[in-house]
């Protein structure tokens, strides 16, 4: 042996397992499957109170929000759902453990106040967070995503947004392992399988630490998916057994692993840090076993904050996926999907994992109603455009239009981007304000002109469900194109200068594009949305694009 691999060998430093961390540490080990519930076929459509009401919100400001949509005629628009951020839940959960509006200022409960939402034609979503507190320190749903899954689809909740904060990531650090006993349930041990005697794969090897019991071997290096253990057990019949992993304590930070059985049924085990006298401890779990032999492979497959985040999102939306599916079943009726919305604020790149997940996920931190803050997330969230398809969209967060400081010109800018980057269009404005005093809807008002633009509405949801790529920028102006279902495209020019531009764009040069699938042709016919206003072209469309503004278009190839 030499001098260096007796070193590593004495500090017990595994060479391939730290190589194998290191770069794990930094992508997306977690392969899996689309996650598809039916829910976001195009962009959700809604409102959320975030936005204008924060902490302020209440029961009867969603119930009089809902009631204005209605009279707005805003679901015949696409708009569906009455989503209650942050703030909703009391600081305490009920006797059975379950979350329970805030006592004074959601008295008639979640429940009821879905039934008020659905009675105006909308439908309720809710809020919590992937952590232990939201980001107003209010209980949430980290260890307790079950009942809470379950909860929400029993109250009638059909779009559920889950934030980011107190988030506690799965360790990519993995236990120890001895070795693997079978019992009876309540009876006792009847078998057990030494680890350094199973099947080691990848960086999985025995290693010696005279304070534990007997021998004193273990195996290690299953930290980060680095590898794993696979011992195979019989057992007499089929049927419930505890399985005890005995495993070496050691460190005082946390460690994770999952338990596969037979490939099918999967166990997650939290082991806490270690601050214990003795050096052999014990996690325990019930798995259900087949009569003869089974494979029960011990691993740990987070091996990047990435990994943790997507385990993470992707456990809560088939938790609801399942709880809505066990309603319907319940109620002998169809499926209402729960519209998952992933909000990590884009720190873990969701966009590599949002599809296997949930319908919609963050890019950005959060929004504000001003144009540096419309800017910035359009700058970001534009150039994801490739990640975005039917059942799943970039969320470049909800609509500021009608708030803040932003003009009437950069309203309608952070409108057409949002549709031209598939984004779903959750308002945060306030509804009850076009509403004139005698109930007619104040139809001049510029903002609700903005928000109910059907033409523009219709690029946001072509069922081809794909956002615009930029393809033409001198920084200062951006050339968009949205392919659009029938073979028509979508065109937006953006002036980000603070002074009307002259620009145009060139429809025959932006149809070559790969991307665009619009065919080329010798003519277009062209509709600006903001003007409706139909021409016929043969290549160019522009003109003078005003200060912080768009023209946007809707082209169809005619011959
Ligand atoms: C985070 C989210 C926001 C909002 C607040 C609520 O900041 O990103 O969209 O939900 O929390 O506390």
């Amino acid at each position: 042996m030499n001098p260096i691999e007796k070193i590593l060998k004495k500090n017990k430093i595994c060479p391939v397992c730290t190589a194998k961390k290191i770069l794990n540490g930094t992508r997306l080990n977690l392969k899996e499957p689309a996650f598809e519930n039916g829910a976001a076929p195009t962009p959700p459509m809604g409102w959320a109170s975030w936005n204008l009401w924060g902490r302020r919100v209440t029961e009867d400001v969603i119930v009089e929000t809902a009631r204005a949509m209605q009279a707005l005629h805003l679901d015949e628009l696409g708009y569906t759902y009455v989503n209650v951020d942050d703030c909703w839940m009391s600081s305490v959960r009920d006797a059975s453990g379950r979350l329970q509006g805030d006592l004074s200022t959601f008295p008639s409960g979640i429940r009821a106040l879905a039934e008020k939402v659905n009675a105006c034609g909308f439908k309720l979503g809710l809020y919590t967070s992937n952590g232990t507190y939201t980001c107003e320190d209010l209980p949430s749903s980290l260890y307790h995503e079950e009942t809470d899954a379950e909860t929400f689809a029993e109250w009638g909740v059909e779009y559920f947004k889950y934030d980011f904060c107190h988030n506690v990531p799965i360790p990519t650090a993995a236990p120890e392992i001895r070795a693997l006993s079978l019992a009876a349930p309540g009876g006792a041990e009847f078998a057990v399988y030494r680890a350094c005697e199973a099947e080691l794969r990848g960086a999985a090897a025995v290693f010696e630490d005279r304070n534990l019991s007997g021998k004193g071997e273990y195996v290690g290096g299953l930290d980060a998916a680095a590898g794993s253990v696979v011992f195979i057990v019989s057992a007499p019949e089929a049927g419930s057994y505890t399985l005890t992993l005995e495993i070496r304590k050691h460190g005082n930070y946390e460690k994770y692993a999952e338990v596969e059985i037979n490939g099918a049924q999967t166990h997650m085990l939290r082991v806490p840090a270690s601050r214990g006298a003795g050096h052999d401890g014990r996690v325990q779990f019930t798995a259900v076993l087949g009569a003869g032999a089974n494979t029960v492979l011990v691993h740990n497959p987070v091996a990047s904050r990435m990994d943790s985040a997507a385990k993470q999102y992707r456990r809560m939306g088939l938790l609801l996926k399942e709880a809505a599916e066990r309603r319907a079943a319940a109620e002998g009726r169809e499926v209402r999907p729960i519209c998952f919305s992933i909000c990590e604020w884009g720190l873990n790149r969701p966009w590599k994992w949002g599809a296997s997940a949930g319908n919609l996920w963050r890019t950005t931190p959060d929004i504000r109603p001003t144009w540096a803050s419309v800017l910035g997330i359009y700058e970001w969230n534009v150039r994801l455009y490739e990640y975005a398809s039917p059942g799943h969209f970039n969320d470049p967060d909800m609509l500021e239009v009608g708030n803040g400081s932003l003009t009437l010109e950069e309203n309608r800018t952070h409108f057409s981007l949002w549709c031209m980057m598939a984004a779903p269009l959750i308002l945060g404005n306030d509804l009850r304000a076009f509403l004139l005093p005698d109930g007619r809807v104040d139809r001049m008002n510029e903002t609700l002109q903005i928000i109910t633009n059907r033409m523009a509405i219709s690029i946001d949801q072509d069922p081809l469900g794909r956002q615009c790529k930029r393809v033409r920028t001198d920084l200062i102006t951006d050339v968009l194109a949205k392919p659009l279902s029938n073979r028509e495209l979508a065109v937006c020019i953006l002036n980000k200068s603070g002074r009307p531009r002259k620009a145009e764009a060139l429809l025959g040069e932006i149809v070559r594009d790969p991307y665009i699938e619009t065919p080329d042709a010798r003519r277009y016919q062209v509709t600006d949305v903001w003007n409706n206003t139909t021409f016929v072209t043969q290549n160019a469309v522009g003109g003078e694009v005003p200060a912080h503004g768009v023209l946007l278009y809707k082209v169809k190839a005619m011959s």
